[in-house]
């Protein structure tokens, strides 16, 4: 079974959509551990909720960037974690992490990368004015939201849409798309070639994923 690390800052629904894959016995794999930078995520009521181990641990705690992420290498590789979900994670993760799980990390962006990365991806489309957005999952190298990409799913952009009715949108493609990636990993479908990222999947499957019907 795969050993999950998982990193969140906030709200934590995509954190919920792991722990609800794995009950639900579609994802193979246990969550051992969640360390959050923020005291206040809803994350950790998550993980009280599922008897999930959790830190609260602030880079501002630490002497250096560098320090805050060995660290959190070392939490993660003492619980033997082989993967590492950054879920709503709003920091850029440093080398010392990147360097302890090489593509093993995997990060969801609420948009379609390389377009609109960083912050506020759904209202960087909204206000470029694309007519189709989406959400990316990626593994994580030293950029911002660059690493090589692993699935993305394409909802469309409505003239009326506000920022919280496209995210909402996007949301939903999240919570399918991040455990789908997860599984493929643990079932070791996912190869690395440079940048591109092949899948050992039908492209049946691929299809729904990608371009799933939308109902809103
Ligand atoms: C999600 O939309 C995720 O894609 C985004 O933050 C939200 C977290 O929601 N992540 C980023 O923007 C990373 N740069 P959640 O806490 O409910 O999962």
């Amino acid at each position: 079974m795969l050993k999950i690390g998982v990193m969140a800052s906030g709200r934590g629904s995509n954190f919920q959509s792991i722990i609800d894959s794995i009950k639900s016995g579609y994802l193979k794999a246990t969550i051992e551990l969640l360390i959050t930078d923020n005291p206040d995520a809803y994350a950790i009521q998550r993980a009280k909720d599922n008897s999930i181990e959790f830190l609260v641990m602030k880079p501002s705690d630490f002497s250096s960037k560098d320090a805050y992420y060995s660290r959190v290498a070392e939490e993660f590789k003492k619980r033997s974690v082989e993967l590492v979900v950054l879920a709503g994670f709003m920091r850029v993760v440093k080398k010392p992490l990147i360097e302890a799980y090489p593509m093993r990390i995997m990060n969801i962006h609420p948009a379609l990368l390389p377009s609109f990365p960083g912050l506020h991806g759904q209202k960087q489309a909204l206000d470029y004015g694309v007519k189709i957005s989406g959400c990316t999952v990626h593994f994580v190298d030293e950029g911002v939201d660059t690493g090589p990409i692993i699935i993305q799913a394409a909802v469309p952009v409505y003239h009326d849409d506000t920022e919280d009715s496209l995210s909402e949108r996007i949301l939903r493609q999240e919570h399918r798309i991040f455990p789908y990636a997860i599984k493929l990993f643990s079932e070791g479908r996912l190869k690395v070639e440079g940048r591109r990222v092949i899948i050992d999947a039908p492209r049946s499957e691929l299809d729904l994923i990608i371009n799933p019907p939308i109902g809103n």
